[in-house]
C-alpha cells in the first residue's frame, strides 16, 4: 500500500498510538482530521503534522456520545476524499469481572467496538469512493488480547476480539472495491494507557515504545498485510501456545493470577 497523501480521519490522535500513527501519516504528506475528547493534546499532534510535513485540522468530541461519530464523518467528508481511517481510540479497566462497574463495562463496549463500527459503517462509502486509484485504509487498533484471553481483561478482550472479527468480516464483505481493511494487534506498549498498571516483564506485560510499535504498523500496511502483530516474543509464544493448545495456556497463567490481579487491580483508562 502507498500511505502517502492519504486524507482521513485519526480517532484517539491526542496521545500515544494514535499521535505516533498521526505523525507518520504527516510525515507522509498526510491531511489529517485528528479526533479526541480533549483540544490541548490534539493541537499539540496537530503542530506535530504540521512540522514533519501534513496537515491536521482537530474535532474534539467524544466519540460514544450519540450523534458524535456523524458530526465526524461529516467534518470528514466536508475536508474532500476520505481515503484512510484509523480507529485508534480506545480504553481499559481491568478486574475480576464481578467487580467491575457496570459503567466501566458499558465505557469499553461503546468506545472499543460501538464506536469504531458506526464511524466505519458511516466512513464506508467515502472510503470506497476513494478507493479507485490506489485504494482506502481502513485500519482497527485492537490488542493483542484479542489473541490470547487474557483473566481480569474479560471485557476490554471481549472488545478487541470484537474489533478484530469486525475487520475480518468486514474485509470479506468489501473484496474488490479497494478497501484494504487491516487490523493491529499490539501487545503492552509504553503509553498513556498503561500508567496505571503495575504489571511488568515478569507478568508478561513488558512495554514495547510506541515508535517501534508504530514502526511495525507502517510496515505491515506498506507490506498489504491485514493482520499485523506487534506484540513482544514472549507473549507471542503464549499466542502461538494458546492456537495449539489452550489449556496449557490456563496452566501457565495459573500460578500467576494472584500476582497478576494484584498488578492489575488499579489499571483503569477510562
Ligand atoms: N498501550 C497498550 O499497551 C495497548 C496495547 C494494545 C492495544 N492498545 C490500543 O491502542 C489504542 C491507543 O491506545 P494508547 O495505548 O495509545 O493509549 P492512550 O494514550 O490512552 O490513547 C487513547 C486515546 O483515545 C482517546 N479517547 C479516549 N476516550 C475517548 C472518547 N470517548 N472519544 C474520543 N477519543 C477518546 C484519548 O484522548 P482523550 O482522552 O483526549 O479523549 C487518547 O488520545 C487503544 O485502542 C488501545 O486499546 C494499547
Amino acid at each position: 500500500m502507498d500511505i502517502t497523501n492519504r486524507t482521513g480521519v485519526i480517532t484517539g490522535a491526542g496521545t500515544g498510538i494514535g499521535r505516533a500513527l498521526a505523525v507518520e501519516f504527516g510525515r507522509q504528506q498526510g491531511n489529517l482530521l485528528l479526533v479526541g475528547r480533549r483540544t490541548a493534546p490534539l493541537e499539540e499532534t496537530a503542530d506535530m503534522v504540521r512540522s514533519a510535513g501534513g496537515t491536521a485540522d482537530v474535532f474534539a468530541a467524544d466519540i460514544t456520545e450519540p450523534g458524535a461519530v456523524d458530526r465526524v464523518a461529516g467534518a470528514a467528508r466536508a475536508r474532500g476524499p476520505v481515503d484512510l481511517l484509523i480507529n485508534n481510540a480506545g480504553n481499559v479497566r481491568a478486574g475480576r469481572l464481578e467487580d467491575l462497574p457496570e459503567q466501566d463495562v458499558l465505557a469499553m463496549i461503546s468506545l472499543n467496538l460501538t464506536a469504531p463500527i458506526l464511524l466505519t459503517r458511516t466512513l464506508l462509502p467515502a472510503l470506497k469512493e476513494s478507493a479507485a486509484n490506489r485504494g482506502s485504509i481502513l485500519l482497527a487498533i485492537s490488542s493483542g488480547i484479542a489473541l490470547t484471553g487474557l483473566p481480569f481483561y474479560t471485557v476490554y478482550a471481549a472488545t478487541k476480539s470484537g474489533i478484530a472479527h469486525f475487520s475480518e468480516a468486514l474485509r470479506r464483505e468489501v473484496h474488490g472495491t479497494g478497501v484494504h481493511v487491516a487490523t493491529a494487534y499490539p501487545g503492552a506498549t509504553d503509553t498513556d494507557m498503561m500508567t496505571s498498571s503495575t504489571a511488568g516483564e515478569d507478568l508478561g506485560f513488558g512495554r514495547r515504545p510506541v515508535a517501534d510499535v508504530v514502526t511495525e504498523i507502517l510496515a505491515g500496511i506498506i507490506a498489504g498485510d491485514h493482520e499485523i502483530n506487534t506484540a513482544a516474543t514472549t507473549r507471542r509464544k503464549m499466542q502461538d501456545l494458546n492456537k495449539t493448545d489452550p489449556l496449557a495456556v490456563d496452566a501457565l497463567l495459573a500460578p500467576r493470577l494472584e500476582a497478576l490481579e494484584t498488578a492489575v487491580r488499579t489499571h483503569r483508562s477510562i
